[in-house]
């Protein structure tokens, strides 16, 4: 197929250099910080340790004030092709033309997804001062995600799903969502803003997940960069994926070399090269024994600047393979997040202070018996061994389950571990969870699409 003359690329190299300064940053601030954080109450007590030492929390504030402010100074990099007189406006026929006009709608994009991570800045750091209930915060994402999905359907984005092979039958090739599909998008932004959140309280944690995701979507958009000939991979061999954008260029049945593919990847990477830089300066000072907790906002924060890539870029269903260890645990707390069985406001593991070691955390029923519907839930959960269930000796009712997370089950399954040893078993959940990913994207995606 004829290729596009593959696009100039120069604002990465000022991109990688940011993400420098993100790290550093990060390295540097969070220590200099904490002690102002403390002085200001915002500190909290490490749940797993034997110490009482107040330790700064909430500092995912100056990560993510560190990041946003990156970001923004980044702005005439990510445009610098327009000052050059480079810049080719995409759609219109480009016979060595140079069409020097400037990109609106990308800086529209640009502009929005800023937006929606100062809400998450804002959302986050509001809930670590005032613990925020549920019902309120959940709706907020959703309206933070205005901007984005406005802008997404100015440039007419693609709501069609394409269906796989075996379902063909019976639906057609495609299904348009239409309406339905910005109600996805808008879900996806508070599945990402909470699902980190919930898988949390262990040192390193939080921001190791983020780390993870950012460089799992990072290695995905390097594959759409045009590198020169012979460095490219071709995507058309590895199978071409379920992202089918209709109308797009996936439809147009050209895997690479396209203009607005590459600067689509290209803005996911100028989102995601300082996240993975912050993250990694962060996780640094987070790491077992913590000397700063995230709190909230860095959860709020990381989860949105996924939920803007994945749908600004458009590749939400290729960011969502990468969240499988969130998409459990969130499956997993279901029944406690909705009311079904008792959710007691920390669920992290118990720590046993004489071996040092953690333990599953339970759930208790005090007040009363549970309902017949959470008595068959925790029965199927036991019977997979995902729970463990205690029972009153003599009427056999249930009186205590151990937490519906992800951390409670390893604790469970490869029995009671350091701290340190569980946020590694957490860290390789996530890396594995990523290779599983690809493998599914552009390994077996033929299996169920044809492209
Ligand atoms: C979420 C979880 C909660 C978990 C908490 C831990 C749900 C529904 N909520 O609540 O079960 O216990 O996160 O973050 O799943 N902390 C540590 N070590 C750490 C990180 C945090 O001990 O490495 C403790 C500190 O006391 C810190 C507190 O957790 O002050 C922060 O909890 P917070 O983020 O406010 O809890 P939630 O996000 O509401
Ligand atoms: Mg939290």
């Amino acid at each position: 197929p004829l290729l596009d003359p593959p696009p100039p690329v120069p604002a990465l190299h000022a991109s990688v250099g940011f993400a420098i300064l993100a790290f550093l940053g990060a390295l540097y601030l969070v220590p200099s910080l904490g002690p102002t954080f403390v002085n200001a109450n915002l500190k909290g007590r490490d749940l797993l340790k034997t110490y009482d030492d107040p330790i700064p929390e909430s500092l995912g504030l100056v990560c993510a004030s560190l990041y946003i402010l990156l970001l923004i100074l980044f702005i005439p990099f990510a445009f610098s092709d327009v000052f050059n007189g480079q810049h080719q406006s995409t759609g219109k026929p480009r016979e060595g033309l140079i069409i020097n006009e400037f990109p609106h709608h990308q800086l529209s994009v640009y502009l929005s997804s800023l937006l929606s991570l100062l809400m998450a800045t804002m959302l986050g750091f509001l809930d670590d001062v005032f613990d925020i209930r549920w019902r309120h915060k959940l709706p907020i994402p959703i309206i933070a995600s205005i901007p984005l999905l406005m802008v997404y359907y100015s440039e007419r984005g693609a709501t069609d799903v394409v269906v796989p092979i075996p379902l063909r039958w019976l639906l057609g090739s495609l299904i348009n969502l239409g309406p339905l599909y910005y109600v996805y998008m808008s879900l996806l932004s508070t599945f990402c803003t909470n699902s980190i959140n919930i898988l949390a309280g262990i040192n390193g944690s939080e921001v190791s997940q983020a780390l993870v995701i950012a460089v799992s979507v990072i290695l995905n958009d390097l594959l759409y960069l045009p590198w020169p000939i012979g460095f490219r991979i071709p995507l058309h061999l590895l199978g071409r994926g379920a992202e089918v954008d209709v109308g797009g260029v996936w439809g147009a049945g050209m895997a690479y070399g396209s203009t607005v593919l590459v600067e689509r990847h290209l803005f996911s990477l100028y989102f995601m090269l300082p996240l993975a830089g912050v993250c990694a300066g962060f996780l640094y000072h987070n790491w077992y024994p913590a000397r700063a907790f995230p709190g909230d906002t860095l959860c709020y924060v990381t989860g949105m600047a996924f939920a803007v890539v994945g749908i600004q870029a458009h590749y939400s269903k290729t960011l969502l393979l990468f969240f499988l260890p969130q998409i459990v645990n969130f499956v997993l707390s279901c029944p406690q997040l909705f009311g079904l069985v008792p959710c007691p406001r920390h669920r992290v593991p118990r720590f046993d202070a004489e071996t040092g070691l953690l333990h599953p955390s339970t759930a208790s029923y005090k007040e009363h018996a549970p309902s017949r519907l959470a008595v068959f839930v925790l029965r199927v959960l036991a019977a997979l061994g995902l729970v463990r269930l205690t029972e009153d000796p003599r009427t056999g009712a249930i009186t205590e389950t151990t937490n519906l997370t992800i951390l409670n089950v390893f604790l469970l399954r490869f029995g009671p571990r350091r701290e340190d040893s569980l946020v590694k078993v957490l860290i390789a959940s996530q890396v594995a969870g990523s290779v599983f990913a690809f493998v599914v994207r552009y390994g077996l995606a033929w299996l169920v699409y044809d492209g």
